[in-house]
């Protein structure tokens, strides 16, 4: 966790699909802007305009992306976040929330798509200049539920569409994740009503602000 109070938090939101991370995201937003914050909501693949464009290929369920190519991607558009976005508002001393980072590529091209997973750790700590978020919330489901809650939304995209056994690696990532670095993450059961989850989000996220829960 940076020390310094001139820089600012960085706190990502991780978990398998249709976890609920939006709505949490957009929760803490509001709950911060309430008490006078100013905090820089973003999400990955995404977060800039070349970002967007990449995620627009990841993303495209009629189109064939192998592992490599995949985790590659993922990788640039994370350059590019970290570089154009993330990096400066730290440096304003900014809260940054963002909708999934590093972490993803290792549950998903790691444990989901079985990609090395010192290439991909390797990978993740060029392009984040050794960036890592004070604190990960992670919101666990249970992909058959998530992927229901997701189905219901509409047309499903590229990652959503993969068979329940990569969304139970992925899913599983996430957990040896969590397990291996207890002070960094919070493990959270997106079962739990919205409310209730945004209450204990909030116990967990406003230590590391400084604030009091
Ligand atoms: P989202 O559904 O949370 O917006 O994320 C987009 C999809 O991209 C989701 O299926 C997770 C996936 N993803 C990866 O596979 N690897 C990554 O590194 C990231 C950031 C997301």
């Amino acid at each position: 966790m940076s020390e310094d109070p001139a820089t600012g938090r960085f706190i990502v939101f991780e978990g398998p699909e249709g976890a609920g991370k939006s709505t949490q995201i957009a929760r803490l937003a509001a709950r911060l802007r309430a008490g006078g914050h100013d905090p820089l909501v973003t999400r990955e693949p995404g977060g800039t305009p070349a970002g967007d464009r990449i995620r627009g290929v990841l993303l495209d369920p009629d189109l064939r992306v192998d592992a490599a190519t995949e985790f590659l991607l993922y990788a640039a558009a994370r350059a590019q976040h970290v570089s154009e976005v993330i990096g400066p508002a730290l440096a304003d001393g900014r809260v940054v929330l963002s909708d999934r980072f590093a972490a993803a590529s290792v549950a998903y091209q790691g444990y989901g798509r079985g990609l090395d997973l010192d290439w991909i750790h390797d990978v993740n700590a060029r392009v984040t200049a050794g960036l890592r978020p004070d604190l990960v919330v992670l919101l666990d489901l249970e992909p058959s539920v998530g992927l229901t809650r997701v189905a219901a939304r509409g047309r499903p995209d590229r990652l959503e569409v993969a068979e329940l056994a990569f969304h139970l690696r992925v899913r599983d990532g996430f957990t040896a994740l969590a397990s291996a670095e207890p002070d960094r993450w919070r493990v959270f059961d997106a079962g739990e009503p919205a409310a209730t989850l945004e209450s204990r989000v909030w116990r967990a996220v406003a230590p590391v602000l400084g604030m009091r829960p």
